[in-house]
């Protein structure tokens, strides 16, 4: 027996359709049976699909094959055909009434040994058909059978079950259509549904608007450099009131430049003038040893987008755009080359950097005449993750070339550390940071300092103290919705560990052109990108750009400069969004502001819209409050109990609630 029983079926025909659904035997050798789906006329099998565009948290997708490249094989059984994918997977299915059942065999591949653990799930027009109970490695397979009888629309996922996504090596075995008698089409697999944005695009006003970090710190007698961030029309002219001495503001460029004179706190009025009007702000600026990141770092990083193709021109030409396209007016500010630039170290062990960046030091020059910063990558190991020299037993002579350079922040990897890591549990995971640290420590220059080691030994809980000033706490994010949903929910219960200096990372943007190495329009629909944005923001997360600064189209641009979400991102506060509720498909999440408001962002994390409701109660908050929708610019008047919206699938309201005149429209 296959064990159909344990199949969770939730359309009232789908439990018979299990049962004639069984596979035919057809073969049985030794303890191996392979099964082989008959194909008749209407038979139309799954591997006939398309299944590059199925999205999935690791590997590709794979036609008559496990995610591994072995053949489909479940608890000793083994399936010619079907298809093998790894969760968090999601395979989207124009029908257009072209068939009438669906079947399939679901389990754990046997290539895991036993490891990983799954749960099937088949949507139909927007509604769970049928979902397979917990599947761990070695569980015999389940048959699945769904009525798609006039169905338009069918999602194949396979979520993972609450332990990470590790060996979820998921097989789809004999999965196959019955098409609709006299069916002029056939299933068709497809991306998923490009709603529109739930977005307005914003004029930029051409009046001066000052925006970014409210405060900023840096080290006393080191250079000091700050761009202020002014959008509207040039020229703009620029002044400061109550500015430190040895700071001094360039009023054409509003570059401040210099250096702090000793520890302290100033409060700077910035002003900012063109023919259309005057903008002014107060600005904190704090002078002390540590006192980096007192906000999310905000940038461009070169690795979601050229990868190993990165060279010096690209670098100058994202610096240059970062200028031109007006993201330097809302506080983008670092240029990150990542790896792939070094090349073998000279006889002394200096590093040196490869032929495709001639002179770092004139690209620093380059970068920091714009009034940005530049930032560089390395790895604690002998080699970097993309097989190049790294700072292995070379930390203090690195950060000296780093300093000589003008680099402003290091990026600093892991990989290969292993082959060479001493001591045990925490002092394995945290000494080649603390080494790092020291090194950087005895530089005289600020240099914001980043971990990449992916959230091992829950690097949360010591980053602050080795004096990260953020730590990826997650895998390589890719643009697929499995690869963001499930880096939105690895961020549960790590507010805690964030503040001012010390952010939690979730990794690099993924909109507008990424594609490592290989550029292409983001895989992410226009919902999901204001769901990674309005998250990056909620979560103080770095916002580093990782896509073609050369091609940004308006879209992604507008998405990029909501001041409104980036104020949640740089809120001084440092407080970081908690997980308010959840279920199946919904998430709320809240976060405390400084000025005694809340940022609530409702998610839809299914295949249907839904309509979301919070309560002030769940929110612990009470009374008349008023509510503003932060990507539609709208206010929604005052509400005495609660709110809710309709979410488009995969989309974000993000809303700010509290006392504030939210009766203007
Ligand atoms: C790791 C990191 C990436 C990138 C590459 C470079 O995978 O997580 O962000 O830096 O290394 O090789």
């Amino acid at each position: 027996m296959l064990g159909y029983t344990s199949l969770v079926a939730l359309s009232s025909s789908s439990y018979s359709n299990a049962i004639s659904a069984q596979p035919k035997l057809n073969m049985v050798t030794g303890s191996t049976s392979i099964y082989d789906v008959s194909t008749s006329g209407n038979i139309f099998p799954i591997d006939k699909l398309d299944l590059s565009k199925c999205s999935q948290g690791w590997g590709s997708p794979e036609a008559d094959l496990s995610v591994d490249k072995t053949p489909l094989t479940i608890n000793g059984v083994v399936y010619k055909s079907g298809f093998g994918t790894h969760a968090q997977s999601v395979l989207q299915i124009n029908l257009n009434r072209s068939a009438v059942k669906f079947t399939s065999m679901v389990g754990i591949d046997d290539a895991t040994k036993g490891q990983g653990a799954v749960i099937f799930e088949v949507v139909v027009d927007g509604k769970i058909a049928a979902k397979s109970p917990v599947m761990h490695g070695g569980d015999a397979a389940v048959p699945i059978s769904v009525d798609l009888t006039n169905a338009k629309r069918m999602i194949l996922i396979v979520r993972p079950a609450g332990d990470g996504i590790n060996f979820d090596h998921a097989d789809w075995a004999d999965a196959q259509f019955e098409l609709a008698p006299g069916a002029t089409t056939t299933p068709q697999s497809a991306t998923t549904p490009l709603e529109p944005a739930r977005m307005i695009i914003p004029v930029t006003p051409a009046k001066p608007e000052i925006h970014g970090a409210t405060i900023t710190g840096a080290t006393p007698h080191y250079r000091f450099r700050f761009l202020v961030p002014v959008s509207g029309k040039r020229p703009m002219t620029y002044f400061a009131k109550g500015l430190p001495p040895g700071l001094k503001l360039n009023m054409h460029t509003g570059i401040i430049t210099g250096a702090l004179p000793h520890d302290g706190k100033w409060n700077v009025k910035l002003i900012a003038k063109n023919a259309l009007g005057t903008a002014s702000e107060m600005f904190t600026i704090v002078g002390g040893s540590h006192k980096l990141a007192l906000t999310p770092p905000m940038g461009w990083n070169s690795w979601n987008c050229w990868a190993g193709a990165v060279d010096q021109s690209k670098v100058a030409d994202a610096a240059k755009e970062m200028v031109q396209t007006g993201l330097a007016d809302y506080g983008y500010t670092y240029i990150n080359i990542d790896d792939t630039w070094e090349a073998p170290r000279a006889p002394d062990g200096e590093i040196m950097a490869n032929q495709k960046f001639p002179s770092m030091r004139a690209l620093a020059n380059k970068v920091h005449s714009y009034g940005l910063k530049l930032g560089i990558y390395s790895s604690p190991g002998p080699t970097t993750c993309a097989g190049y020299p790294a700072s292995y037993l070379h930390e203090l002579q690195d950060a000296q070339t780093y300093s000589k350079w003008g680099i402003d922040y290091l990026k600093y990897d892991w990989c290969s550390y292993t082959s060479v890591a001493k001591g045990t549990g925490l002092e394995y995971y945290w000494l080649p940071y603390a080494v790092m640290r020291g090194a950087l420590n005895q530089v005289h220059r600020d240099i914001l300092f980043s971990f990449c080691q992916y959230g091992m030994d829950d690097v949360w809980k010591w980053g602050a103290a080795t004096g990260g000033n953020c730590w990826r706490d997650t895998g390589d994010i890719r643009d697929s919705w499995s690869s963001l949903s499930s880096i939105i929910n690895a961020q549960i219960g790590l507010q805690k560990y964030n503040g001012p200096g010390h952010w939690n990372d979730p990794d690099m943007l993924v909109v507008g052109r990424v594609g490592w190495g290989d550029p292409h329009p983001t895989h992410l629909t226009p919902n999901e990108q204001l769901m990674h944005i309005s998250m990056w923001s909620m979560f103080s997360a770095p916002l580093l750009i990782g896509c073609d600064m050369t091609k940004l189209d308006p879209f992604t641009l507008a998405i990029l400069t909501n001041p409104e979400v980036l104020a949640i991102n740089q809120d001084p506060l440092g407080k970081t969004a908690y997980l308010v509720s959840k279920t199946n498909n919904t998430e709320i999440w809240e976060r405390p502001l400084a000025d005694g408001t809340h940022a609530v962002a409702l998610l839809n994390m299914g295949y249907s819209d839904k309509t979301i409701s919070v309560s002030w109660k769940q929110l612990h908050l009470s009374g008349d409050l008023a509510v503003r929708d932060l990507w539609l610019h709208k206010n929604e008047g005052m509400h005495k109990r609660g709110i809710s919206f309709k979410v488009p699938i995969h989309g974000v309201v993000l809303v700010k609630i509290g006392h504030f005149n939210a009766n203007k429209a």
